[in-house]
């Protein structure tokens, strides 16, 4: 088996990368150091074809196999970092305040450079490969992976299947984890305020106290779960934001509510916010309130179609052998916005695993380099499973 030796002398290279990434951490769409980094190495691996300024900060570039007869797939890598204060206590720690790579997209764009690296020397494939580097992941509404698709790429680069990766905390490090259908949830979220009448704490007969109304409806909207769906289905709704009067001794006129609602059952979605509406506005109608109500979709179900996910399997496979992968992993409710290219094309994204660090989006969190040859044979092995010459 050609394992992951292959690619461990790309290592100590990407390992730089990755560091420098680390410490010079950007936001959202405002990624221009990183984007030109980025796009200064492709450049440095002869890639001769790469455009950027794609939603903003984005870059696609394009690899021809030795072979030009055959798909385009493309191969995605999340650039941006979080508003987070790093605690990593690390020597390449963030060197701006309140800014870190604490979800590893550091790691992400190191491996696609390394893959790129090794696949515009190798070529051993048959079409086109087109790393696509994105901004603005963590970023709700539109994020960087909606706005790279409606900006074309997938029509204008001719790609016909997309495939993601993302570190896992808890996974060890060379293995990798991913399944078929549903893997991580939408994520929707709602504003809530009911609307009763306000006035003195010692005479609540006089008033319509919302605030009492509120916790009805939070209590409520427990049972659109537990009642109306599905034992099943897999759907959390969150009540997350509570806000009422600022005295000891006021009932306020208006409480306003906001939460987040999770599935990996893409037509939960329509459901819930059917039901959050009806539990809220008959709870307050019995009391004598109203209530606004707006829902707020933002990123579908990422949804691992059934061909590409055996590829990406199969390339795991390839890497690390058969135990090492599991296919059977279990759906999570956290949410990706890659979900945006899988609605767009066929494709799979796949878990590679990041050993005991401290979990996602934690102040303490530092992607594991060790990890890095094991993400960078995976774009290659995708690769030549996919388009192998
Ligand atoms: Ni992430």
């Amino acid at each position: 088996m050609s394992g992951v030796e292959t690619f461990r002398n790309l290592q100590s290279e990407a390992t730089e990368w990755r560091r420098y990434l680390h410490e010079n951490p950007e936001l959202e769409f405002r990624l221009d150091n990183t984007a030109r980094f980025v796009a200064e190495k492709l450049a440095s691996f002869g890639i001769n074809h790469i455009e950027t300024g794609i939603a903003e900060t984005g870059i696609i570039a394009l690899i021809q196999g030795e072979s030009g007869d055959g798909p385009t797939i493309g191969l995605r890598a999340d650039m941006d970092a979080l508003p987070i204060l790093e605690a990593s206590n690390k020597p390449w720690s963030s060197r701006v305040l309140g800014k870190m790579h604490a979800c590893g997209h550091d790691g992400h764009t190191a491996m696609l450079l390394a893959a790129a690296k090794y696949l515009a020397q190798a070529r051993k494939f048959k079409g086109c490969v087109a790393l696509i580097f994105q901004p603005a992941e963590e970023v709700e509404l539109p994020s960087g992976g909606l706005k790279m698709v409606q900006a074309g790429i997938m029509e204008r680069f001719n790609i016909s299947q997309v495939f993601g990766m993302h570190n896992a905390p808890g996974i060890d490090v060379g293995k990798f984890a991913t399944c078929h259908g549903p893997m991580l949830a939408s994520q929707d979220d709602f504003d809530l305020v009911v609307k009763g009448k306000g006035g003195h704490a010692a005479a609540p007969h006089r008033a319509v106290d919302p605030v009492v109304i509120a916790a009805q409806i939070i209590l409520g909207l427990q049972t659109v779960v537990s009642r109306n769906t599905d034992p099943t289905d897999a759907l959390v709704i969150s009540v997350t934001k509570l806000k009422a009067a600022l005295a000891y001794n006021v009932i306020p006129d208006r409480v306003e509510m906001a939460g987040t609602v999770r599935t990996l059952v893409p037509r939960l979605r329509d459901f819930a916010e059917q039901q959050i509406s009806a539990v809220a506005e008959g709870i307050a109608r019995g009391f004598g309130a109203e209530v606004e109500f707006k829902y707020l979709r933002s990123v579908p179900v990422t949804f691992n179609h059934s061909e590409e996910t055996n590829l990406a399997i199969k390339a795991a496979r390839a890497l690390v052998g058969f135990d090492f992968v599991d296919d059977k992993l279990r759906g999570r409710m956290g949410a990706e916005d890659f979900a945006y290219m899988l609605e767009a094309r066929p494709g799979a994204i796949i878990y590679v695993g990041n050993g005991s660090t401290a979990s996602l989006h934690h102040p303490a969190y530092d992607f594991n380099d060790d990890a890095l040859p094991y993400g960078i044979g995976y774009w290659v092995k995708l690769v030549e499973t996919v388009m192998g010459a």
